[in-house]
């Protein structure tokens, strides 16, 4: 048998081969066990050793000779595919990204920032205290014992929870806190020891109140303030207040009247109004509320710390002397910002949010500071 030939014609065939199906075709037709090569090999055994000898390593040489081409043919096969599907799949590296959904920062939370860097900016300190609170901290150390009619103000989440009974067996009814307020406790508390140290805080955070109108809504967001040291006065208040609001507001022009007023807490007690005027259907602060065409708007709560408060907090009121003060941040967001509805702050309308939401990426305003060194 010409082996020559039958290796020539089986290498053209799988050179001519132009798929990888016809390629597996050919390797079963050789190799296969059915296959002609194959059946070559099987009549080596029917041989002579001598023919064996000569005819042995002819046949052995074409089966290898056809397995090599099979190969090399796949491979070659395989290669072509793979480089076609590399130029159909180009990337185009110059195309704008998806834009990933991209969350925004609250109003709310945007204003208590600016507000903590402000006041940080005056040395005062950020401190928290529980939402859900006993009604020691969030009225009877405040001066408003039980049956004190301030009490019934505040529209109070009463919860079903009373602390654990302490030493003398006594516990205290918990409550959702109605005010930032017992912070300030907590706060004198923990600076009272060792005769006291003065106290310069903030406390941002969530109160709650059982009330829901335009205006009102069951839980809404307070910034309480606590200075406390020797010699304080409401001088000190007033500047305060105006050095805060002149650079939240980025206005010079803020100007506030402090009205008498009464909480249980301080004493003197003032409400502290601020000038504005309406431009473009918007409140807009600024002046005094007694220029033309300007009117007087309540902003916030405040006043010398009551004695009976500092004594709670293990401050001897013979000695020490504090302000304090309470602002509705929501107010404050809306004012500033100019949002008419408060219950739109909490509805997490996603379109709501992007109006006027605030990028986590953006420096925080007030590139100006308060402008006093602290
Ligand atoms: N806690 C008061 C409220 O929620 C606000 C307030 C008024 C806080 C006067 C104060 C203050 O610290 O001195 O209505």
């Amino acid at each position: 048998m010409d082996y020559q030939a039958i290796g020539q014609d089986a290498l053209a065939r799988i050179a001519a081969a132009d798929t990888l199906e016809a390629v597996e075709a050919l390797r079963i037709e050789f190799l296969g066990k059915q296959g002609s090569v194959s059946a070559l090999l099987k009549t080596l055994g029917a041989l002579s050793p001598e023919e064996r000898q000569t005819t042995g390593p002819k046949i052995h040489a074409l089966r290898e000779g056809v397995t090599e081409a099979l190969a090399a043919a796949k491979a070659a096969l395989e290669g072509a595919a793979l480089e076609a599907r590399l130029a159909a799949e180009t990337i185009d590296l110059t195309l704008p990204a998806p834009e990933a959904p991209r969350g925004s920062v609250h109003p709310v939370s945007q204003v208590m920032d600016e507000l903590a860097e402000i006041f940080a900016d005056m040395g005062f300190a950020v401190a928290t205290g529980p939402e859900i609170e006993d009604d020691w901290h969030n009225f009877t150390a405040l001066n408003m014992p039980e049956s004190h009619p301030a009490r019934a103000m505040h529209d109070t989440f009463y919860l079903p929870d009373v602390t654990p009974p302490d030493a003398d067996g006594n516990t205290r009814e918990m409550v959702l806190r109605t005010h930032t307020s017992p912070v300030q406790i907590r706060t004198m508390l923990a600076a009272s020891g060792d005769g006291g140290e003065p106290v310069r805080i903030i406390a941002p955070g969530r109160v709650y109140r059982s009330d829901s109108d335009a205006t009102h809504t069951p839980m809404f967001h307070q910034v309480e303030g606590l200075v406390i040291d020797k010699g304080i006065h409401l001088g000190h208040l007033k500047w305060t207040l105006e050095t805060v609001l002149k650079a939240f507001f980025e206005r010079d022009d803020i100007v506030l009247r402090l009205r008498p007023s009464y909480f249980p807490f301080t004493e003197p007690s003032v409400e502290v109004d601020t000038g504005y005027s309406w431009v473009d259907g918007r409140r807009v602060v600024g002046g005094s509320g007694d220029a033309p065409g300007h009117s007087w708007m309540e902003l916030l709560g405040s006043g010398m710390v009551n004695r009976h408060v500092l004594e709670a907090g293990g401050f001897d009121p013979d000695q020490w002397q504090g302000f304090a003060f309470g602002v509705g941040v929501d107010r404050l967001a809306m004012l500033k910002y100019g949002m008419n509805d408060l219950r739109a702050f909490f509805d997490g309308d996603v379109r709501w949010l992007r109006h006027y939401g605030f990028s986590a990426l953006d420096v925080p305003t007030l590139s100006a500071g308060v402008g006093v060194a602290a």
